[in-house]
């Protein structure tokens, strides 16, 4: 058997390489890191069957069972992202002065064209392979307010077998006309939806208020009766991410002692609830995420790109608070975990933290999937496991090479890909067990021209008036 037949044919496959697994958080468990640096990892039927020294597991290897030899590489579980707006794929790198103008002026036009199912499904197999090139098995998604960007994202995924976390946008005010929905048809749709994908195969469903500032009190309470008839189904916003976004959500919202205090009020803080940046938070709020089980989903790249702030790495673990990295793309520069790493440790460092690559690495895999509560199903290389891996290349560019060359260390390594990787440093990425990736196979795609404003019929002026700002 060739080697890139290996999983097509056979039920069982075995990769010699070193491995890198977690069996807690570095940071308060000692023995939490797992590497062998000569490892086996089994794989059968989509799972991991066992991951170990290779001197203890090659004789359990079944008969005929090839070995694909990684041994110049390195095994880790794939990343997960907890944070990402799909329909934002085109508009990357948009400059603008801070989050509420940036929605105006390129998230709402371009989050439009999501009302027609093919361009939804184009740009969803682009963003699903762009995650896959840089190692991310799993991500939690943002669609737009069209239910159709939903279905698109889920049939995009469930062909390639992929573990996402998925939800169609609720915003029925404070936004053009053309991307509200309203506090019963986003209802009835969320519930459509959840009964279309949620645990269907791999798929799985999150309710998605936007944000505070663009539901009505009428519609965060109906996604709160929704997250009680579905106590399994995720939820997903953003909380705290801009000072002007803090404000203008303290003039909309009198009543409540804090911009979380609004998600808490309507049911909305939860285990499985996610909530993006997370940087204008108290130590009341902190103590609520900690208490109810709430991610906060760390996205250093967007808020240094939006000048949102810092995210407060120490206060947040301090309080207990359940914390994992996200790129947040298209606020997000860079859809690669590792990228996402790299501004993690700097953005830690100005607030006098310092964040470890072997933590940053647990936060993307394990860390990320315990505080999912999916971590009986990924993130890691446990038996029983679902497959999904990333085999890293520490040779990927001259410059890693030679830095790799010279480590002293595990953490020495993890921090080269950390501060040096990105999508060229990803050998070869697996969904459940499958080959999703191989870096050198991909052709380079070319780049359609979905982003182009003449394709879109529109100008910015043509648009709406800007709600945002209109608001404020
Ligand atoms: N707040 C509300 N919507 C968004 C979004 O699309 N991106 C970011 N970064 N923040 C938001
Ligand atoms: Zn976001």
């Amino acid at each position: 058997m060739t080697e890139s037949a290996h999983t097509a044919q056979v039920a069982q496959a075995a990769f010699r390489a070193p491995l890198l697994t977690f069996n807690g958080d570095p940071a308060h468990a000692p023995n939490a890191v797992v590497f062998h640096e000569d490892g086996l990892l089994i794989v059968e039927d989509g799972r991991v069957v066992a991951a170990d020294a290779y001197a203890a597991l090659a004789s359990r290897l079944a008969p005929g069972t090839q070995v694909v030899e990684r041994r110049d590489k390195l095994i880790v579980p794939g990343f997960i992202d907890t944070h990402i707006h799909y329909p934002q794929t085109d508009m990357i790198a948009s400059p603008a002065p801070g989050l509420l103008p940036w929605l105006d002026t390129y998230t709402f036009p371009t989050e439009r064209r999501f009302a027609d199912i093919a361009h939804a499904r184009d740009t969803a197999s682009f963003f699903l392979d762009e995650l896959l090139a840089c190692g991310t098995t799993t991500a939690l998604v943002y669609c737009t307010v069209h239910k159709e960007s939903a279905d698109a994202l889920f049939a995009e995924s469930e062909a390639r077998n992929l573990r996402m976390v998925a939800g169609k946008v609720l915003m029925d005010r404070h936004c053009p006309a053309f991307l509200r929905d309203t506090a019963q048809s986003g209802y009835d749709d969320s519930a459509k939806l959840i009964g279309r994908w949620h645990d269907r195969g791999r798929q799985m469903y999150a309710l998605t208020p936007r944000f505070a500032p663009t539901s009505t009190e009428a519609q965060l309470e109906a996604c709160g009766a929704l997250a009680r008839l579905h106590p399994d189904v995720f939820i997903q916003s953003h909380v705290a991410e801009n000072t002007d976004e803090v404000k203008w959500v303290a003039e909309l919202f009198p009543g409540h002692r804090s911009y979380l205090d609004i998600y808490d009020h309507y049911g909305l803080l939860r285990r499985r609830a996610v909530y993006g940046h997370c940087i204008y938070l108290d130590d009341e709020d902190r103590k609520r995420m900690a208490q109810t089980g709430a991610l906060a989903s760390h996205c250093p790249t967007s808020n240094l790109f939006l000048g949102s702030g810092l995210f407060d790495f120490d206060k947040a673990d301090s309080a207990g608070m359940p914390i994992a990295l996200a790129t947040d793309v298209g606020g997000g520069t860079s859809f690669s975990m590792l990228q996402t790493m790299n501004e993690a440790h700097k953005v830690a460092r100005l607030g006098g933290h310092h964040l470890t690559a072997t933590r940053m690495f647990y936060l993307a895999t394990a860390g990320a999937a315990e505080a999912l509560d999916l971590g009986d199903k990924i993130g890691t290389l446990r038996d029983g496991s679902e497959a999904d891996f990333v085999v890293l290349d520490p040779q990927a560019t001259p410059l890693l090479a030679r830095r790799t060359a010279r480590r002293e260390s595990l953490e020495e390594l993890l921090f080269a890909f950390a501060l040096l990787g990105d999508d060229r440093a990803v050998y070869e990425t697996y969904a459940a067990g499958k080959c999703v990736h191989r870096r050198d196979d991909a052709r380079r795609r070319v780049p359609g021209r979905a982003g182009a404003r003449e394709d879109r019929g529109l100008t910015p002026a043509s648009v709406e008036t800007p709600q945002l700002q209109k608001k404020r």
